[in-house]
């Protein structure tokens, strides 16, 4: 089928969702993706995070035959093979006790939040006080689901559907003084992307991530982490919070974790798992036979790339740092390990350079309007990051306007701008 048959029948019977590029991907090989006219695209985005280990990854094309050749589905009325091992390896890499398998990141999400309600309600039981808000942050993105849309701290993925589950308050990403103000012993948990994705890659700091930290273990309530973009091995650890040492009580998973076939989890600690019996949370999918037996072949090539994510994420950035000394439009640069952007000064530009590296067959993507993000999988190699930036530095020669070159605001700079604002 040819891409204009297909846009044509889907534009016809879809649910209009989706504004898609005029591409027709056919097959994928290592960091490449081909379009239905042979056309090469280096994949500077794997599917938004998930295909990690990039396209067509021998382990596991192999765990997936040997796989579906046995089992693809069981219930979660019996046992199989592979969720406990599974689980092993999740518990032993995050430092928590038990996971729960589902199907998305949002559901993960979802089932977070009620975990959170569901821990609170069994300490209420136990008389305390009424445990039931959640404090979610601004510029936050956890889904599509209710839940998670009450949490996303972003009006325009809310706005369509309210009202959403109550309970929730916002607070602002990164600011100590909001937290301290919002949190009181109502609150239940208190939940954090590591690092914001689509609000534009941008990471808790330190120093907020351990007043969470401190006030929810004061209070009995729940540091509730979101590491569906940014966690397995994204940003050269197993999770970002490692990078802050600090432990929360759950965090949610999802993206590359089975390599493109829908597998989320659920990881949290022995105490707050007590709150859940058996019928309290469930799902008919979620943990299946072939998704986990290629999650655990997924593990065992994420520890193996840790290093080189490191090492490729310092060589990216440094590039993109360099490119910001040259380019008056860009406002600035961050991201840890290969979860990287550049801000540039206006939505337009953003636009244009997507699409003109795109032309150039070249995946990236752009998030928050005015946001470059780059998720490359996990085995670029320097040769690769060099093609991206020099495309980059051209199209952003190219198509900077000159109203776009403004007073530069480097990232130092920005950072005083922020604090004396
Ligand atoms: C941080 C974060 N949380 C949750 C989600 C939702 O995941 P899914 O699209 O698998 O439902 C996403 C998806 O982009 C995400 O980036």
């Amino acid at each position: 089928m040819s891409l204009a048959s297909v846009s044509r029948m889907e534009a016809k019977l879809l649910l209009p969702t989706y504004e898609r590029q005029p591409i027709l991907f056919v097959r994928g090989r290592g960091v490449y993706l081909w379009d239905s006219r042979g056309k090469r695209y280096l994949d500077f985005l794997s599917g938004i995070g998930v295909n990690a280990l990039c396209h067509n990854h021998p382990a596991i094309r192999a765990a997936i035959k040997r796989q579906a050749g046995r089992l693809i589905h069981v219930s979660n009325l019996f046992f199989h093979e592979y969720q406990a091992e599974l689980a092993r390896l999740l518990t032993q890499i995050s430092g928590l006790d038990r996971a729960f398998f589902c199907n998305s990141g949002t559901e993960a999400w979802e089932g977070a939040l009620k975990l959170a309600r569901a821990f609170a309600q069994m300490k209420n039981r136990n008389g305390h006080k009424a445990r039931w808000r959640i404090l979610a942050m601004e510029n936050s993105f956890h889904g599509r689901t209710f839940g998670a849309l009450a949490t996303t701290g972003q009006p325009k993925y809310r706005a369509p559907f309210v009202p959403l589950v109550p309970g929730v308050t916002f607070v602002k990403f990164n600011d100590l003084d909001d937290l301290q103000r919002k949190f009181d012993s109502s609150v239940c948990a208190v939940c954090i992307e590591t690092i914001q994705g689509e609000g534009g890659i941008c990471p808790v700091d330190p120093e907020f991530l351990d007043l969470a930290s401190r006030l929810t273990k004061r209070a009995g309530a729940l540091l509730v982490l979101d590491e569906i973009q940014c966690g397995l091995g994204r940003t050269g650890r197993h999770f970002a919070y490692q990078h802050y040492g600090v432990l929360p009580d759950v965090v949610t998973v999802a993206k590359p974790l089975a390599c493109g076939l829908p597998l989320g989890a659920i990881l949290t600690t022995d105490r707050v798992a007590t709150c859940m019996h058996p019928g309290m949370h469930g799902t008919t999918f979620g943990g299946g036979p072939l998704a986990c037996a290629v999650a655990i072949e997924f593990l065992r090539a994420e520890r193996k790339l840790l290093k080189h994510v490191r090492a490729m994420g310092e060589y990216f950035h440094a590039a993109l740092e360099a490119l910001d000394k040259r380019h008056k439009s860009i406002q600035d640069v961050r991201g840890a390990g290969l979860m990287q952007a550049v801000e540039v000064d206006s939505p337009e530009l953003a636009k244009a350079v997507t699409k003109q590296l795109l032309q150039e067959g070249i995946i990236i993507n752009r998030t928050h309007e005015t946001v470059l993000r780059f998720l490359p999988p996990y085995v670029i190699q320097k040769k690769h990051v060099d093609q991206v930036v020099k495309a980059l530095d051209a199209a952003l020669h190219k198509n900077e306007e000159p109203t776009h070159k403004k007073e530069k605001i480097t990232s130092a700079r920005r950072k005083e701008v922020h604090a004396h604002a």
